[in-house]
């Protein structure tokens, strides 16, 4: 795997489900290999405080984001695919990001250094139904401390499109399904070049 995608919405097939099919066949034409987690149809429980992590780096709800963690953990790139629901993140994909938690405190709590990877990279891919000039400003710092938490840099390439309600919005306008595509192809081959600059 060249790189993880996180698709953060809990509708499977909806809008931001398709905007990530769309940088997927980018990625793919430049030749990196992209593992999909959606948090759609998976058990993802909300973090709950209890600060176990704190002390073991572990989380302590055994849910389907349980045996993920070594995933998350382990990757190097990072594209978060998501809609916004009341200007962020949906509820299930930031129960996925509040979850990371077990990993932040890894990194600030129990200093291990391992966990960071200065040359990761990071993509943010979000849509919203409305256009307003603050639409993407909520989510943009979310992403931001969520990489943060999974030890890639704090800043990374963004994608945003506002004015898509349903997933039609998005597949009759092949300009944004272009614009897509070329994202996904221009972050898949940095990461190829990452890839083999380091072998
Ligand atoms: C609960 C809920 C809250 C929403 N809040 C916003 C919002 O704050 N801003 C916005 O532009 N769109 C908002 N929308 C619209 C969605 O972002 C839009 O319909 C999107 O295409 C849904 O994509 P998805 O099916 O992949 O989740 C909201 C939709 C829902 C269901």
């Amino acid at each position: 795997m060249d790189i993880l995608a996180l698709h953060l919405s809990p509708n499977q097939g909806g809008t931001s489900d398709v905007m990530l099919d769309c940088f997927a066949q980018g990625v793919e034409k430049a030749g990196a290999k992209m593992l999909r987690f959606s948090v759609a149809g998976r058990q993802v429980e909300p973090c709950r405080g209890c600060g176990s992590c704190n002390s073991s780096g572990q989380c302590v709800i055994k849910d389907d984001l349980a045996e993920f963690y070594p995933t998350l953990a382990g990757a190097r790139n990072i594209v978060v695919a998501t809609s916004l629901y009341f200007y962020d993140v949906p509820a299930k994909g930031k129960a996925l990001i509040d979850r990371s938690q077990a990993l932040w405190a890894r990194r600030y709590v129990l200093n291990l250094k391992e966990a960071l990877k200065p040359d990761g990279r990071g993509f943010l891919l979000a849509l919203g139904a409305t256009r307003g000039k603050n639409l993407f400003i909520p989510v943009g710092l979310s992403i931001r401390y969520f990489f943060d938490a999974l030890g890639l840099p704090k800043t990374f390439d963004t994608l945003f499109l506002p004015g898509l309600e349903k997933p039609g919005d998005l597949t009759q306008r092949p300009d944004l399904v272009d614009s897509l595509r070329e994202a996904g192809q221009a972050f898949g081959r940095q990461v190829a070049e990452g890839r083999a600059e380091r072998a």
